[in-house]
């Protein structure tokens, strides 16, 4: 692509009521981003159109949408990897309820956080004293880039076909969550009595997850969800189910409350 050309798009407008697609005719100059033709249309032909968006440059996670049906940021999607001659279609993110336009309410993922115990601090140890192997470090870095833009929760197709799993499923971003606090070596949580591999399966719905690495592949910031957090979530899961110290513990704890 080089100099201004003319595109066409398709993009979506409504609420929660319902809504259509409408058509637009926009300039498009060499270099630009989706959300720059987003703010071309809402300057020129469309001063209503809702969008969220804050950095515009891939960090705040707010202008996740669907662009011809694949879950992306605008801002981080360059008009360069269309054919000039293509419609592009800008859908909102289909897993959450609409609010307007390209706007969805994404509070279920906020609801889903609130629901992972936070690290649990050692005790007698203090702040500054925390001393980790160089590779712990890292594990929970990949993890910490995350900028919570949802593509992930949006795309699992445990949620995105099933309004009804919602209840019971946390999602990958979540269960990367409990992985990277359950692989923490500083994470007291088993010795404050809370069982983060018991919860993923029991409370946040981890045995729904099939693997497909479909999360892993709308990540913008490139994390490994499925192979470096919910697939070592899973085998300390099934180690811990098959641990014969777990299972007695477990046999001795359901005979006392049958006998209670
Ligand atoms: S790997 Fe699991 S969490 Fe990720 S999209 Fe597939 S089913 Fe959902
Ligand atoms: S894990 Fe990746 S796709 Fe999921 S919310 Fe974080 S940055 Fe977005
Ligand atoms: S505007 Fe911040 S990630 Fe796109």
């Amino acid at each position: 692509m080089s100099g201004t050309y003319e595109a066409r798009f398709r993009i979506w407008r409504g609420d929660k009521g319902g809504g259509d697609l409408g058509d637009y005719k926009v300039a498009v100059n060499e270099g630009e981003v989706v959300l720059d033709i987003v703010h071309r249309i809402q300057a020129t032909q469309a001063p209503d159109l809702a969008v969220r968006w804050n950095c515009k440059a891939g960090k705040c996670g707010s202008c996740s949408a669907e662009i011809n049906g694949h879950p992306r940021l605008m801002c981080m999607t360059r008009m360069s990897v269309f054919d000039e001659s293509e419609t592009i279609t800008l859908t909102p993110l289909r897993a959450f309820p609409v609010i307007r336009d390209l706007v969805t309410d994404v509070s279920f993922n906020y609801e889903k956080a609130r629901e992972v115990p936070s690290f649990v601090p050692p005790e007698g140890v203090g702040p500054g004293e925390y001393r980790m192997a160089q590779l712990d470090v890292e594990r929970s870095q990949e993890f910490r880039k995350c900028i919570e833009c949802f593509l992930c929760q949006d795309t699992c197709h445990v949620v995105r076909d099933h309004e009804e799993n919602k209840t019971a499923f946390a999602g990958p971003r979540f269960l990367m969550r409990v992985a990277e606090l359950d692989m923490h070596p500083l994470d007291a949580a088993s010795e404050a009595g809370l069982d983060r591999k018991r919860t993923a399966q029991e409370d946040h719905g981890l045995g729904y997850c099939n693997i497909t690495k479909c999360c892993t592949e709308v990540c913008p910031e490139g994390i490994k969800i499925t192979d470096n957090a919910l697939i070592p979530l899973k085998e300390r899961a099934v180690d811990r189910k098959y641990d014969p110290l777990v299972w007695l513990g477990n046999k001795i704890r359901r005979r006392g409350e049958e006998a209670g």
